[in-house]
């Protein structure tokens, strides 16, 4: 099987211009690239000489994960953009628990804010946790090294810089923080949430 290149249908996003977006998407279809040719390149080194070829076979199962992860951590970025801003529900069970763990809907946005103010490049995650009826907001920095098992991702705000260095200097990442959660679709991120939490 080969992984598709998905296409998503953005609006127009203010602070986000279409260049960068552009150039964003471009990156996006290199992991999906990436994906289906390492596991072609893994089947044919394996039916060529799959003694010979072992340590070539498993360089590229570790390189596995960071690319599918980034393709799939765009595919999480891009669909939240989709369609058009629309601002979070008060009475959604994500804005429930946001209260429950951060004291307001007000203070869970503050808390995406300081986690992505830290420092490097990475990835701000909100991951649900159904066992514990709770969500964790977490850095990642590689996309393939710190995620958190088997959870499911409900936001993804990409903090490397090709995510916003065609529209900001570095300096200005709270900037593009901020243009990130003005065109961000929340209800997208709730039914996320609530699929996650109805799946337990
Ligand atoms: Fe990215």
């Amino acid at each position: 099987m080969t992984y598709p290149t998905k296409t998503f249908n953005l609006p127009v996003l203010e602070g986000l211009s279409e260049k960068q977006i552009k150039v964003h998407l471009g990156l996006y279809e290199g992991y999906v690239k990436h994906v289906n040719l390492i596991m072609e390149k893994i089947q044919a080194l394996k039916a060529a000489d799959a003694e010979g070829n072992a340590y070539l076979i498993n360089e590229l199962r570790r390189r596995f994960g960071f690319e599918f992860d980034g393709m799939r951590m765009h595919e999480y970025y891009f669909e939240q953009l989709e369609g058009a801003a629309q601002a979070p529900d008060a009475g959604s069970s994500l804005a429930q628990a946001a209260e429950a763990k951060y004291g307001s809907a007000e203070n869970f946005i503050a808390h995406i804010k300081e986690v992505a103010g830290s420092r490097g490049i990475g990835w701000v995650i909100v991951y649900a946790d159904p066992t514990a009826k709770t969500l964790h907001t977490v850095f990642v920095n590689d996309h393939e090294l710190g995620q958190l098992a088997g959870l499911p991702i409900v936001l993804a705000l990409d903090l490397w810089e090709h995510a916003f260095m065609v529209d900001y200097v570095p300096a200005e990442k709270k900037n593009y923080v901020e243009a990130f959660l003005a065109n961000l679709n929340w209800p997208v991120v709730e039914k996320r949430f609530a699929a996650a939490m109805s799946a337990a």
